[in-house]
């Protein structure tokens, strides 16, 4: 891991602990993964597993994503594993702590630290799992903002700050655990993924 990153990672850890919304601050989970992968993979936030372990993807969407990932012969080694807010947002009722979809303005907050995670780990192509990630990215881009269901499985040539990748949208993990019709529609997007990363 670059000290750069680790230094923005402790910043953002101090910045988390200084939040009064709802979220797990105590227990931030910040990217992993080599400097210069070809593909970098940019989630929502963490869940439960992946606070209690520190670790993006870990959790029953994490297995999604490791089979998926298995299926075009991708490691998770290779590749670098990001969430686009560090904190696992969550509703507290009175017995129970859920999760939730991070608010605008968290995603807001959230979008300098994962621009400086891009331009220091340069991948080759970006890609966004779910609606939240897609949003940020295209954000951070200065581009006009989609919805997964009209962009999912296409090639976007992206900039941001003069440094040029491919944005590549893919629906969540999870999102096949709730809609299994999304199963099939997600594998054949990793398939052209796959053909994508290894053009550039
Ligand atoms: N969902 C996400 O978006 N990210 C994780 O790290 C785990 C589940």
């Amino acid at each position: 891991m670059s000290t750069e990153l680790l230094r923005l990672y402790e910043a953002e850890r101090a910045r988390m602990l200084s939040l009064d919304g709802e979220g797990d601050y105590q227990n931030p989970v910040f990217g992993e993964g080599p400097l210069g992968a070809r593909l970098m993979l940019v989630g929502e936030a963490p869940g439960a597993e992946e606070a209690k372990r520190s670790r993006a993807f870990v959790g029953k969407a994490g297995e999604t994503l490791s089979r998926l990932l298995d299926s075009v012969q991708l490691s998770r080694d290779e590749v670098f594993i990001t969430n686009a807010v560090k904190f696992r947002p969550v509703t507290r009722k009175i017995k129970t702590v859920s999760n939730r979809t991070p608010k605008p303005d968290e995603l807001l907050l959230s979008l300098p630290l994962l621009k400086q995670e891009l331009l220091i780990v340069r991948p080759r192509v970006v890609a966004t799992l779910g609606n939240t990630p897609l949003k940020a990215l295209l954000r951070i881009a200065g581009q006009k903002s989609a919805v997964i269901g009209d962009v999912h499985g296409k090639s976007i040539e992206t900039e941001a700050e003069s440094f040029s990748f491919v944005l590549f949208p893919l629906y969540h993990p999870a999102s096949v655990i709730y809609n299994r019709a999304l199963t099939q529609t997600l594998a054949e997007d990793f398939m052209k993924l796959n053909v994508l990363i290894k053009e550039r």
